[in-house]
């Protein structure tokens, strides 16, 4: 017992003379998606005080991409400025001076392909003493509706001829929830898998003319779309009024027309005209507001002889 003790005192006071190399990384960085990402790291090593050599950063990545994809050398007696550990253009850098035992990794504009375990190495006199430890970079994405369509299922499946399909991404993964138009949640038939590491699909029978809702959601937030688009309606409404403005035009070319051949003769147009019906033309209402106060008035005129006109003209209505 003595003895155990003792040699458990001669190892730590070896421990503490040689002051044995050290490495300080975070267990996990949490960085959002599209922004830049540090990953910290520093060390330090007994021949601190004293060393004039190589140091050697690396950083080395498992999972998603193989191995070493950053490395860069500079002697710690050197003054020069660390131009190719730390250039701006790169997607990878160093965020600090190895020579001041600073490793940090900065990652410019983090992806999702970007999340995984890291290594942070650094190496002296070549590869003759090196520590590394590990980071875990987790990288957040907040819910995104990436498409809604309407899909035709493959002929003989018992299943509803077509289905309104929802494919979204986020990280965490998010929630699909569908939405009926009264906003009452659909649960029935509804089919929900990943289809990539980030992405969830999720599909409801669709009837044609339904209004249904997919709705994204995770700790993050959430995104919703509608569907049919309503760009479909503003095209629809955007058409509408095209028409309908093709047909004032038409009824003012009409009118111009027919007011510079009454012109041509001479007194009373109609002497014995009778002005039978008003018409208010309706329809226009749908157009914008500019117009709303414009509308068209037609009123059929009947002469009492056989042959009969009929004259538009546009009226102010105020
Ligand atoms: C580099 O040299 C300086 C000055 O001698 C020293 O303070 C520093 O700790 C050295 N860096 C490393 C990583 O050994």
């Amino acid at each position: 017992m003595w003895q155990q003790t003792n040699s458990f005192l001669l190892i730590l006071s070896v421990v503490t003379v040689s002051h044995p190399w050290s490495m300080t990384v975070p267990p996990k960085v949490t960085v959002s998606r599209g922004e830049d990402a540090v990953l910290w790291c520093s060390f330090t090593h007994p021949r601190q005080q004293d060393y004039s050599g190589l140091i050697t950063v690396k950083w080395i990545a498992r999972e998603s991409r193989i191995g070493l994809f950053y490395s860069c050398s500079v002697k710690n007696t050197s003054m020069e400025e660390l131009r190719e550990c730390s250039a701006s253009t790169l997607r990878y850098s160093l965020s600090g001076d190895p020579r001041r035992g600073e490793l940090s990794l900065l990652i410019r504009k983090v992806e999702l392909t970007d999340e995984g375990t890291f290594f942070c190495r650094v190496e002296l006199d070549g590869q003759q003493s090196h520590i590394q430890k590990e980071v875990h970079l987790y990288v957040e994405a907040r819910p995104e509706i990436l498409s809604l369509s309407v899909m035709k299922s493959p002929s003989g499946s018992d299943s509803a001829p077509q289905r309104l399909r929802c494919e979204v991404e986020g990280h965490p993964p998010p929630k699909i929830v569908w939405l009926s138009a009264s906003r009452r949640m659909k649960e029935v038939q509804v089919q929900t898998s990943k289809s990539g590491p980030y992405r969830v699909v999720s599909s409801v029978p669709y009837q044609e003319g339904e209004v249904l809702t997919c709705r994204a959601e995770s700790r993050l937030g959430e995104v919703e779309r509608g569907y049919p688009p309503s760009n479909t309606l503003m095209i629809t409404l955007t058409v509408c009024g095209l028409i309908a403005l093709l047909l004032l035009l038409l009824v003012g070319v009409l009118v111009y027309c027919l007011r510079n051949r009454a012109r041509a003769d001479t007194s009373p147009v109609y002497p014995n005209a009778q002005v039978v019906e008003d018409h208010r033309q309706h329809g226009f209402e749908s157009l914008a507001d500019g117009y709303a106060e414009v509308q068209p008035v037609y009123s059929t005129v009947t002469m009492s002889s056989s042959t009969s006109c009929v004259h538009y003209s546009p009226v102010n209505v105020q």
